[in-house]
């Protein structure tokens, strides 16, 4: 059932792209959806798009589903981006990086020209309170570490690997550290608090400057939140 109302929202963000569009590609199950929405639109009704992908893995897909692949070399901005989140307030602030993939899609948010944000109605909170993706050079993770709860962290766990031992490895190489701040009142403030430690490289604090829309899957349609 959650799968239904995920791609009910992935695919209304996926009819939002225009020919000629260069789109910022999420990751994670939702976005999947909105890949391969992209996908079919450009195998059915000749969409000329390039998509800049956010992970190894959503680059992977694209590529399968015939979607031609660019860089931020070649591009400044992306007209559109479309990505999941796991947490998302009425307010559009975000928590993200569920899926590992948290620095390259700050990247494609921050340098988008309008960012939707596609997710079922379970991700829709009052506050934000699950443990904040952190992404740290694995020389400086416990400098990271401590530094994290000297700020407030009630608890921080280095992320591992899916069915693999050792930690789990970024596509930019990387750890990451799942940082428990509980309720968050200002997400804003902390992850600026948060960038400041030496070692850290981003953080899945989403604010809500970066987000155009959230496009939510409820059982009554795509609900769509905006300032
Ligand atoms: C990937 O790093 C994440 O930011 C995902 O966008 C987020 O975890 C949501 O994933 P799902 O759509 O799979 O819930």
């Amino acid at each position: 059932m959650k799968e239904r109302l995920k791609q009910m929202a992935a695919e209304s963000a996926a009819a939002e792209v225009k020919d000629g569009d260069v789109v910022g590609l999420g990751t994670g199950s939702t976005a999947y959806y909105a890949v391969r929405a992209l996908g079919r639109r450009v195998r059915e009704e000749g969409l000329c798009i390039k998509a800049i992908p956010t992970s190894v893995d959503t680059r992977i897909h694209a590529l399968e589903f015939g979607i031609p692949i660019t860089t931020f070399e070649e591009f400044e901005q992306v007209d559109i981006a479309i990505d999941g989140a796991d947490q998302v307030t009425p307010g559009l602030e975000l928590i993200k990086g569920g899926g590992g993939a948290l620095f390259r899609e700050k990247v494609v948010a921050c340098n988008a020209k309008r960012f939707i944000v596609v997710a079922d109605e379970s991700k829709l909170v009052d506050k934000l309170s699950m443990p904040v993706p952190v992404e740290v050079l694995p020389f400086a993770w416990r400098v990271a570490e401590r530094a994290l709860i000297k700020i407030g962290a009630k608890s921080v766990a280095l992320r591992r690997g899916r069915g693999k031992v050792g930690p789990l490895i970024t596509d930019n190489g990387n750890y990451l550290l799942d940082a428990d701040f509980g309720e968050i009142s200002g997400p804003e403030e902390l992850e600026e608090e948060i960038n400041r430690i030496v070692g850290v490289l981003e953080n899945g604090l989403f604010s809500s400057a970066l987000v155009s829309e959230v496009y939510l899957g409820t059982e009554k349609g795509v609900r769509r939140l905006r300032f």
